[in-house]
């Protein structure tokens, strides 16, 4: 795919091939997963890069096996209706109701009462069902996975933002999806979702009827071996040069972390300097930090006392294996344990603190990187 952008640091969504940067490993896992009938549960932290992940997996699959993809972020539906709605019009987007497959979809939803608009300035396809009562929300989400399966040919279809099912009044969503998916022969699913705990509920919880049902994949951090020559790379190819003081810099500055540095590498970039060096790239984070501190102030509001100086600890120290310890207690000026138990737990389900275990330990991180580095020289 040959798309030139002006800024080759794109930070809102996938662009092309050109500027993603490795992910090989999982590349092939998906790919794999997607020719032998596996699904896939993705999971991985905030903005460490799964839609776009996905994205670049079609891109892959699209173009080598001819695969078909189908791609729905579920984040914005409230209810199984709304799943529907999205589900259909994303068939209409990949295959127009004026073609074969298209207009045989049409015929296969007809008892739902189809109708069909077209957006004024786009021009692509609106569907409205007429599925009222809970029996027909039901049945539409069957025949439409089931048209599609019908269809003879492999489909691979990616939910994003899935944990989004879990707040739907129909409380059978995941056991109807379930079964669904459990009938299907020609087509394999990815899900994946931004809210750690409520993904690992659904997948992991051997009560739910998920359990067991996709192979879980952990979506780390991108080396810095693959990304350090990926950034350099980029700034050469506009004429430009970056030092490796500034790279190192700014992989460290934002914890390697993919949102963060996408956008730290893009705001040096679009400084439109020819060579930049270490002290270019450190102005460019303090502006970052200064466009973004009415934000932080926002969130100091929003949290006690105690909750804004365990956050302030936190960003100072980076990771936190022992936060209940004396020595961190005291260090910081902390209450007592029970009052870091307290605020450590509302700041998790906050999401503004990021916890992971390993097969040693348990750590605690600022979720937010330009927070965190904010955060430390308060
Ligand atoms: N491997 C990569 N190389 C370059 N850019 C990437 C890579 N992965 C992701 N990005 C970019 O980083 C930004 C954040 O990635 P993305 O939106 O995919 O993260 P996410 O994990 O889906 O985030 P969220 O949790 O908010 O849904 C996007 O602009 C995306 O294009
Ligand atoms: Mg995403």
């Amino acid at each position: 795919m040959k798309t030139e952008v002006l800024n080759p640091f794109p930070v809102t969504t996938y662009i092309s091939n050109i500027y993603f940067c490795n992910r090989e490993l999982e590349i092939e896992t998906l790919k794999k997963n997607a020719q032998n009938g596996l699904h896939t549960s993705l999971f991985a932290q905030r903005r460490i890069g799964k839609t776009g992940l996905i994205k670049h997996f079609f891109y892959h699959i699209q173009k080598e096996n001819e695969i078909k993809c189908l791609y729905i972020d579920i984040f914005s539906t409230q209810n199984q209706t709304e799943f529907t709605k999205m589900l259909s019009n994303e068939i209409f987007r990949i295959f127009p109701p004026g073609k074969s497959i298209g207009k045989k979809f049409l015929e296969a939803i007809q008892s739902f009462r189809p109708v069909l608009s077209y957006d004024s300035l786009s021009g692509t396809p609106e569907l409205s069902l007429d599925i009222a009562d809970s029996k027909t929300k039901e049945k539409s989400i069957e025949e439409i996975f089931r048209f599609l399966d019908k269809q003879q040919f492999p489909l691979v279809i990616a939910i994003d933002e899935f944990q989004q099912i879990t707040e739907y009044p129909e409380k059978n969503t995941e056991a109807l999806l379930r079964s669904i998916m459990q009938q299907m022969q020609h087509i394999t699913f990815v899900f994946c979702g931004s809210h750690l705990r409520l993904m690992s509920e659904l997948f992991h919880n051997a009560k739910r009827p998920f359990y067991a049902s996709c192979q879980s994949m952990y979506l780390g951090k991108i080396a810095e071996e693959d990304y350090s020559p990926f950034i350099k790379k980029h700034f050469g190819n506009s004429k430009r040069t970056i030092s490796d003081e500034s790279i190192v810099f700014i992989l460290n500055w934002t914890c390697r972390h993919t949102y963060y540095t996408q956008y730290l590498c893009n705001q040096v970039f679009a400084t439109g300097k020819s060579k930049i060096e270490l002290s270019d790239t450190q102005l460019v984070c303090k502006a970052i930090l200064n466009q973004e501190q009415m934000i932080f102030f926002q969130y100091k509001k929003l949290l006690t006392a105690d909750q804004w100086l365990l956050l302030i600890a936190m960003a100072k120290e980076q990771r936190v294996t022992q936060p209940y310890s004396h020595g961190f207690i005291s260090k910081y000026k902390l209450k007592s344990s029970a009052n870091v138990k307290r605020s450590l737990e509302s700041l998790l389900e906050k999401e503004m603190l990021y916890s992971e275990t390993t097969s040693d330990e348990t750590y605690y991180e600022v979720y937010d990187k330009f927070l965190m580095r904010w955060l430390e020289r308060v």
